[in-house]
């Protein structure tokens, strides 16, 4: 049985806050501080957005915070890149993306070119970062030299099984209408190459929301955003952005594993709208 704490889409800038004014690093120091009490995590997660410019000094900052959280606790730390991240600056902050207690590389790259995505393992539980970032594109693509190394790494099990995390999830709902476009394209492929491995799950993050689906056999979860939380009371055809930090804790294995439960940071500006925009036109549609 493992237990991590989820965490996705801090969007922490070289400047501090986000293209929204948000900040995220106060967003995520809040959410860190009240978990503080979940027992027994055996790794922290954060599945992409780390830096909303694509800085090395954005990505620097959420390593010191979420690599404090993890020290304290002796657990690793491991991360993905998003839409937002920039490889440059995400390898110059975070290496592989996989981080012992310490703050020392345990990952093991996938050495493709092109990509950030590694693998490492923790206490039995192998753990794959997936790369799904196109530069200037919301949405998120695997490449085919990807998929395969996926399948040649899950081709044998490992001790406590597998945790797949990339940034854009392989399921959306089809009521809202934008969702479609920016998620993982072609998701029936990663579904392919999960099909009868060892993999509990598939940790997700970009929706900003919680969402939980199937790809294929395999179950996937999206965890709410860090800086800001998307509000799916809006029209559908609209985005609303809130205050509002979330967290996952997920626990694989065990009798009823793999479970999903979300944490909310003891906000009292949570709920606040950040924004409100037609995503078609990127037009502003607050009143
Ligand atoms: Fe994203």
């Amino acid at each position: 049985m493992h237990r991590v704490l989820h965490l996705s889409d801090t969007h922490v800038s070289r400047t501090g806050p986000d293209e929204d004014g948000v900040d995220g690093l106060a967003a995520l120091q809040a959410l860190l501080h009240d978990v503080r009490h979940v027992p027994d995590l055996d790794l922290v997660v954060v599945s992409g957005d780390v830096a909303d410019d694509g800085s090395a000094e954005g990505c620097a900052k959420v390593r010191i915070v979420v690599g404090e959280f993890a020290a304290e606790r002796g657990i690793p730390h491991v991360y993905c890149t998003g839409n937002h991240d920039r490889r440059d600056g995400f390898a110059a902050a975070l290496g592989s993306g996989h981080l012992g207690p310490d703050g020392s590389p345990i990952g093991r790259p996938a050495g493709l070119d092109g990509v950030i995505a590694a693998v490492s393992e923790v206490a039995g539980l192998r753990v794959i970062t997936l790369d799904s970032l196109v530069p200037g594109e919301t949405y998120g693509v695997l490449s085919r030299d990807q998929l395969n190394w996926l399948a040649t790494e899950l081709s044998a099990p490992a001790p406590a099984g597998s945790i797949v995390v990339l940034h854009h999830p392989p399921i959306w709902v089809d009521a809202v209408p934008y969702l479609r476009s920016v998620v993982l394209q072609e998701p029936e492929e990663l579904a392919h190459v999960l099909a009868g491995s060892d993999v509990h799950a598939v940790l997700s993050g970009h929706l900003h929301h919680q969402l939980s689906g199937q790809t294929g056999e395999k179950p996937v979860w999206v965890t709410p955003g860090v800086i800001t939380r998307i509000d799916l009371t809006a029209p559908p055809a609209l985005v609303r952005g809130v205050l509002g930090a979330g967290a996952t804790v997920a626990d694989l294995g065990g009798r009823f594993g793999p479970t999903f439960h979300t944490l909310h940071a003891r906000d009292p500006h949570a709920g606040s709208q950040v924004y409100v925009y037609d995503p078609l036109t990127g037009e502003d549609a607050s009143e």
